[in-house]
C-alpha cells in the first residue's frame, strides 16, 4: 500500500538547516533557525534546569504514568505564571490547565477540543502567522481565515486593518493571537491595542485563542502577558496555549500547557473531560521530565532566582542585539532603514530583503534565512556581526 505514496516537499526551515550544516564556509551564519542561540552560537541548558534535573534524579521515586491531564502541581504552576495570583484566585473553578507535550501538543489538543465544541467554526490567524499553525490546527479539520497583521511596506503592525477585520468576524468564530513576541514578525500589540481587541471580542462575540510561546522573552515575564491577563479577566471564554520550550530552554523535553477559561465552573468541568479524552486519543499521557523541572524551579526560591536571572539575560541579550544590529547597519551607510528591528520583540523580525537578495545571501555569502526574510536575532554574535553587516551591505548596495 505504501507504493502509491508521493513524497512531500521538504519543510523550508528544516531543509535550510540541513543545507547550512552541509556548507563548509567557516563564516556561514544561520539566521533561519528557530531556537535561542547564545554568544557562542550554542543553545545551552539553563543552570536552573541543570540543578533541577540533579535534584529530580535524586528524589524521583517512580516513572509511573502521570495521567492524561499531567501533573496537578505543574498545571497550577503554569496557570500562576500565565495569569498571576490575583486573577487565578478570582477565576477559581472557571479556569483549568492541562499539561501538554510542548506548545505544539497544546495547539493540537486545543484544535481537537474546538472541533468538538463547533466543527464548523473558522479560526482567524494573523497574516502572516507561524508556519506551523495551519498544519497543527488544520489537522483537526478546522477552517481558516486571515486578518491583516503585518504591513511589509511600513515594517509595522497594520492595526487599523486588523481591527477593521476583527469587527467583521462572525459570532462563534475563533481569533488566534500571539501572546507576545509575534512569530515571524516580532511586531506586538501595545496595551491600548489589546484593549481594542478585547472590546471587539466582546462586541462581536468571537472566541479568543492565544498562543503564548515566548513569555519572558520580550519585555518581561509579567509584561509579556499583559494582553493574556486583560482578556482572561474580561472575556467569558479564552483558550491559552503556553510553552516552556523557549523561556526554560526545554525544547526537546516537550513541555507546554492548555489553559481554558470557561463561562462557568460547570462548563469548565465538562471541558476538562473533553481535553482529557483528546489527550488520551492523541498520545495518552504527556511526558513528565520537562514539566517536573518547571514545577521544581518555579516553586524553589533559590532555583527561581537563578532562572529569573538567566531569562533576564536571554531577553536583554536579544534586545541589546536588536539595537546593535540596527546601529551597525546604520554605521555601514546602508540606505535601507532597519530601525523597525529595534522596536520589535522576541527572537524574530523580517529583515525585509527580497527573495533574490536572499538567494545571493545564501549562495554567495553562506548567510541562511528563509524566503519570508524572517531572521533569528539571537543568531547574531560578536564573531559574525562584521561579516553579516559587510555581506548585507554588498547585497543591498548592488
Ligand atoms: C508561535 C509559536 N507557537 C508555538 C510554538 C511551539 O513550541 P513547542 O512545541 O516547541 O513548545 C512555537 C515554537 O517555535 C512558536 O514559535
Amino acid at each position: 500500500m505504501f507504493q502509491s505514496l508521493q513524497p512531500l516537499p521538504p519543510d523550508p526551515i528544516l531543509g535550510l538547516s540541513a543545507t547550512f550544516k552541509a556548507d563548509s564556509n567557516p563564516e556561514k551564519v544561520d539566521l533561519g533557525i528557530g531556537v535561542y542561540k547564545d554568544e557562542h552560537g550554542n543553545t545551552p541548558i539553563m543552570k536552573a534546569v541543570k540543578l533541577a534535573e540533579e535534584s529530580l534524579l535524586k528524589s524521583q521515586t517512580t516513572k509511573s504514568y502521570v495521567g492524561p491531564t499531567g501533573a496537578i502541581g505543574y498545571n497550577e504552576t503554569i496557570a500562576r505564571m500565565v495569569l498571576g495570583d490575583t486573577l487565578l484566585d478570582s477565576l477559581g473553578k472557571r479556569r483549568l490547565t492541562i499539561q501538554t507535550p510542548g506548545g505544539c501538543g497544546g495547539l493540537r489538543l486545543a484544535a481537537d477540543f474546538i472541533a468538538k465544541a463547533n466543527a464548523d467554526t473558522t479560526i482567524w490567524v494573523s497574516n502572516p502567522t507561524w508556519a506551523n499553525h495551519k498544519p497543527l490546527l488544520g489537522s483537526a479539520g478546522l477552517k481558516f481565515n486571515q486578518y491583516p497583521y503585518y504591513d511589509y511596506l511600513t515594517h509595522s503592525l497594520d492595526f487599523e486593518g486588523m481591527l477593521a477585520c476583527l469587527k467583521q468576524v462572525p459570532e462563534g468564530d475563533l481569533v488566534l493571537l500571539h501572546g507576545c513576541c509575534h512569530n515571524p514578525s516580532g511586531a506586538d500589540l501595545n496595551p491600548e491595542q489589546w484593549l481594542q481587541v478585547r472590546d471587539a471580542a466582546i462586541e462581536k462575540k468571537f472566541t479568543v485563542f492565544i498562543d503564548l510561546a515566548y513569555q519572558g522573552m520580550g519585555t518581561g515575564l509579567e509584561e509579556d502577558v499583559y494582553g493574556v491577563r486583560l482578556l482572561a479577566e474580561s472575556l467569558p471564554e479564552l483558550i491559552v496555549v503556553s510553552s516552556c520550550s523557549k523561556n526554560f530552554g526545554l525544547y526537546r523535553e516537550r513541555t507546554g500547557a492548555v489553559t481554558l477559561i470557561c463561562e462557568s465552573a460547570k462548563s469548565c468541568a465538562t471541558s476538562s473531560t473533553l481535553l482529557a479524552a483528546a489527550a488520551r486519543a492523541n498520545y495518552s499521557m504527556p511526558p513528565d521530565h520537562g514539566a517536573a523541572i518547571v514545577q521544581l524551579i518555579m516553586n524553589t526560591p533559590d532555583l527561581r532566582e537563578i532562572w529569573d536571572d538567566e531569562l533576564n539575560e536571554v531577553r536583554n541579550r536579544i534586545n541589546r542585539l536588536r539595537s546593535l544590529f540596527v546601529q551597525r547597519l546604520r554605521a555601514a551607510s546602508i540606505e535601507q532603514d532597519f530601525s523597525f528591528i529595534e522596536n520589535e520583540k522576541g527572537m524574530f523580525s523580517f529583515l525585509g530583503v527580497n527573495e533574490n537578495q536572499i538567494k545571493v545571501l545564501i549562495e554567495k555569502y553562506s548567510i541562511y534565512l528563509v524566503n519570508s526574510s524572517r531572521i533569528n536575532i539571537a543568531s547574531i554574535n560578536d564573531s559574525n556581526i562584521d561579516y553579516l553587516i559587510s555581506s548585507l551591505k554588498e547585497v543591498l548596495d548592488s
